[in-house]
């Protein structure tokens, strides 16, 4: 199966991020369904079930706070065909989160990632023009978990569900 360590937005997030998605002119062949919305923390690619059963395991150990993410930067990487949203400031705790994430995949001896950690949530493939966001237009996105994921391409696009999901550690919680 293939495999990657995401944030997912809860549903209040996920729907306005996807009204500003279909509303903000981008150019493209498939725009993320609401329910794919996702910021990838590490990708990990095709895994067998050993992998898995360890993965799963390394995840609930991790100790990372929650974290807000302020999503008001859009663009398109046109080479890929990918619509974009991002971050204005990159959070400390995520970085470190993406980090500890990236450590265990190493440590399984899961191909390196080659690409650095660009942050961002995917609002279209195929992409020809950059999403324009409206004036002042940004999202306060309270990140309190993550999650393991599966991932399946079929015809109409990809199919995406949850193996597990771990919390950070809020002030509440601690
Ligand atoms: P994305 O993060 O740019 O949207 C599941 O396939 C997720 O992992 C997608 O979100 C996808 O891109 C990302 N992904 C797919 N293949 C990848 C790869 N080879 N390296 C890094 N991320 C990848």
């Amino acid at each position: 199966m293939r495999l990657f360590f995401a944030l997912r937005p809860k549903a209040d997030t996920r729907a306005r991020i996807a009204r500003m998605a279909s509303e903000c002119g981008i150019d493209a062949d498939r725009l993320t369904p609401a329910a794919n919305l996702h910021l990838t923390l590490q990708f990990l690619g095709e895994v067998d079930a050993v992998t898995r059963i360890a993965l799963t395991r390394a995840g609930g150990r991790i100790r990372a706070p929650a974290f807000a993410l302020t999503l008001s930067r859009a663009g398109l990487w046109r080479r890929a065909g990918v619509a974009w949203l991002a971050p204005a400031t990159i959070p400390a705790a995520l970085v470190r989160l993406a980090h500890d994430l990236h450590a265990i995949s190493t440590t399984l001896g899961i191909a390196d990632e080659p690409r650095p950690f660009t942050p961002h949530v995917t609002l279209a493939r195929r992409a020809r023009t950059p999403p324009r966001l409206p004036g002042e237009w940004s999202i306060e996105w309270q990140v309190t978990d993550f999650a393991l994921v599966s991932s399946r391409t079929l015809a109409g696009g990809a199919d995406y569900e949850v193996v597990e999901t771990w919390p950070l550690a809020t002030a509440a919680s601690d």
